[in-house]
């Protein structure tokens, strides 16, 4: 079955850039609502449970250092098929192999620093959505 809902971040990078407001119109000119939104700052720790599954890649320490480095946006979205459609729309991990007009292509500096997260598939959108969100904070 399609999944409706996804989670992104805006990483450090892209706030500190100024670019919150434009990443947000992409989203929504793309077809997605918001469903949640924080603005906040993630410690060490809830950044290395965040990226849990990543934790034996040789980039683990970079990652977690860098997510915990500075604010971010985090946001449950929602949009027929949002997961797929919305890794569509960030672009590929590495923003030199992104496509043109997506929002890596346009916003991300390197492979670690690249302005956005998105959800891999529908069990980690609930998962990652559920980490940062409780019922009463989802509309
Ligand atoms: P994300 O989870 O943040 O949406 O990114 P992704 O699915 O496109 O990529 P993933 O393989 O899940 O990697 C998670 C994040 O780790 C950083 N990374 N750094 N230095 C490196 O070689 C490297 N590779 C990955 C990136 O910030 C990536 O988004
Ligand atoms: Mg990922």
């Amino acid at each position: 079955m399609a999944s409706n809902i996804t989670f992104t971040m805006i990483k450090p990078d892209a706030v500190e850039a100024n670019n919150i407001g434009p990443i947000l119109a992409m989203i929504n000119k793309a077809g997605f609502r918001i469903l949640a939104m924080k603005y906040m700052k993630l410690t060490k720790e809830q950044a290395g449970q965040f990226y849990l599954v990543h934790k034996e890649r040789p980039f683990f320490g970079e990652l977690t250092e860098y997510m915990s480095g500075g604010p971010i946006v985090a946001a449950v979205l929602t949009k027929e098929n949002a997961v797929a459609d919305y890794r569509q729309l960030i672009g590929a991990t590495d923003p030199t192999k992104a496509e043109n007009g997506t929002i890596r292509k346009l916003f991300a500096k390197s492979i670690a620093a690249n302005a956005v997260h998105g959800s891999d598939s529908d069990e980690n959108a609930q998962i990652e959505s559920d980490f940062f969100f409780s019922n009463l904070e989802r509309f």
